[in-house]
C-alpha cells in the first residue's frame, strides 16, 4: 500500500488524531513535557518496558518509542485480540487504578492498559506493546506513515 501523508504542524501538546494506514488507524499524540516526564515512571509496572518483544521499527528506541520525542505514532489496534484503545490522557482516573494512572489507552474489550509510548501494563490479557508502524518525517510539519 502507498504511504499516506498527514499534517501535524497544528497537532497542539495533548491532542491526538487518528489518520487510517493499510485500513488500520494509527494514532498520533502530541505528549506534553508532563507525559513525557512521566514515561520513566512506570517500568516496574510493564510487561515489555523496552520493547524488547514488540514490534516497532529498528530505528525506534527508549522510553518514547518515537523519531521525535514528543510525537507518538502508534497503531491503534489492542494487541490482544484487535479492538481499538481508549485514549485516556486523564491522570487519576478513578476507574484506571487512581493514583497508579499516568495516563495511557485503555482497550474496553477485555480491559488491557497501556502508556502513553503504548507500553502494556502487566496483569492484562494484552502481552506486548502496541505495534509502532513504519514512518517518517517529510518536514517539520508532514508525517509519513508506511
Ligand atoms: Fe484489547 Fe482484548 S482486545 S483487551
Amino acid at each position: 500500500g502507498a504511504p499516506v501523508k498527514a499534517d501535524i504542524s497544528k497537532l497542539e501538546p495533548g491532542q491526538m488524531i487518528v489518520v487510517e494506514w493499510r485500513g488500520k488507524p494509527v494514532y498520533v499524540l502530541h505528549r506534553t513535557e508532563s507525559q513525557l516526564a512521566d514515561l520513566d515512571k512506570l517500568t516496574a509496572e510493564l510487561k515489555d518496558p523496552d520493547s524488547s518483544i514488540s514490534t516497532q521499527p529498528d530505528y525506534i528506541s527508549g522510553v518514547e518509542r518515537a523519531i521525535r520525542p514528543a510525537i507518538l505514532v502508534a497503531e491503534g489496534l489492542c494487541t490482544h485480540l484487535g479492538c481499538a484503545p481508549k485514549f485516556r490522557p486523564e491522570v487519576g482516573a478513578a476507574d484506571l487504578g487512581g493514583d497508579e494512572w499516568l495516563g495511557g489507552f485503555f482497550c474496553p474489550c477485555h480491559g488491557s492498559k497501556f502508556d502513553l509510548s503504548g507500553r502494556v501494563y502487566s496483569g492484562v490479557p494484552a502481552s506486548t506493546n502496541l505495534v509502532i508502524p513504519p514512518y517518517s518525517y517529510e518536514s517539520d510539519a508532514v508525517l509519513v506513515i508506511g
